[in-house]
Order: structure tokens, then C-alpha cells, then sequence
């Protein structure tokens, strides 16, 4: 495992869309697991490959004690909304507030190419889709609530 350089904003490859995972082989689990370490190393919850330079569809998540992995992730369902405060290991230090659906089902892939799905709100919601969001090439501060900075 080795710890890899995570890229800023003001870097063209995060405004990218990241490509379909088609082989399941080493240098995918490679990938993976240098994006845990990395994570881990700079504290992050969610990490996407395009984050380390890489354009595939591949995310992690460390939420509600839980690390996932999640490639070629897709959401099918989506409800409510929840406005809180989000961050990004790409951007720094900015903080700020998002709308995002209450509840999500994502349908992915793991490490092997099996199928599952995961259903997450609140926090879980967020993250899941805060990272999927960077597999299109968009980013929180795209996405930004007016107002509610102050109220915290
Ligand atoms: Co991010």
C-alpha cells in the first residue's frame, strides 16, 4: 500500500468524468487500497479515484463506523432533503452547506464485481452522494446554499 498525492481544486482532472470499471483485477484492489491508506492519512470520510488522479468510477466511504467500497456506484432512488455543512479532502479548509436527498439507494459493485446495493440517510446520503458527485466531475462548492453559512 502506498499513500497517494490527493489533487485541488484549480486541477482540470477533478472537473472530469470518471469511466465504467470493466476489469476487477490487482490494480483495481491496488487502487483501492491506496485510497483507504490515503484517506486515512489526510481524514477523510469519502474518497474518489479522480481525487488521486485516477478516472474511474470507483469511491470509498468510512460512515457510521463502516468502510465501504463502491465501484461503478449508481444512485436508483432518492428522497427528502437535508441542508448540513460538507467538506472536501480536494478543496481544504471551506466548509460549507448543501442540499442533499434525506435518503439514497445506491446499486455498485465491489472489489470482485458482485453486485449490491446500500441504502444510507442523513450523513450516509451525503456522503454517498457527495462522492458520486466527483465521478461526474462536480464538486460541493458547485452546489453551495445561499444563507446559511452564518447560522453556524
Ligand atoms: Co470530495
Amino acid at each position: 500500500m502506498a499513500t497517494r498525492n490527493i489533487i485541488k481544486v484549480g486541477d482540470e482532472l477533478l472537473r472530469k468524468k470518471s469511466k465504467p470499471v470493466k476489469v476487477f483485477d490487482e490494480a483495481l484492489w491496488e487502487l483501492l487500497d491506496d485510497m483507504k491508506e490515503s484517506m486515512h492519512k489526510n481524514n477523510g470520510m469519502g474518497l474518489a479515484a479522480v481525487q488521486v488522479g485516477v478516472l474511474k468510477r470507483v469511491i470509498i466511504i468510512e460512515a457510521n463506523n463502516m468502510f465501504m467500497e463502491l465501484i461503478n456506484p449508481e444512485i436508483i432512488a432518492q428522497s427528502g432533503e437535508d441542508i448540513e455543512q460538507e467538506g472536501c479532502l480536494s478543496v481544504g479548509k471551506d466548509y460549507n452547506y448543501v442540499k442533499r436527498p434525506m435518503y439514497v439507494t445506491v446499486k455498485a459493485q465491489d472489489r470482485f464485481g458482485y453486485d449490491f446495493c446500500i441504502s444510507g440517510e442523513k450523513y450516509l446520503a451525503r456522503v454517498l452522494c457527495h462522492e458520486i458527485d466527483h465521478l461526474e466531475g462536480v464538486l460541493f462548492i458547485d452546489k453551495v446554499e445561499k444563507g446559511y453559512k452564518e447560522k453556524k
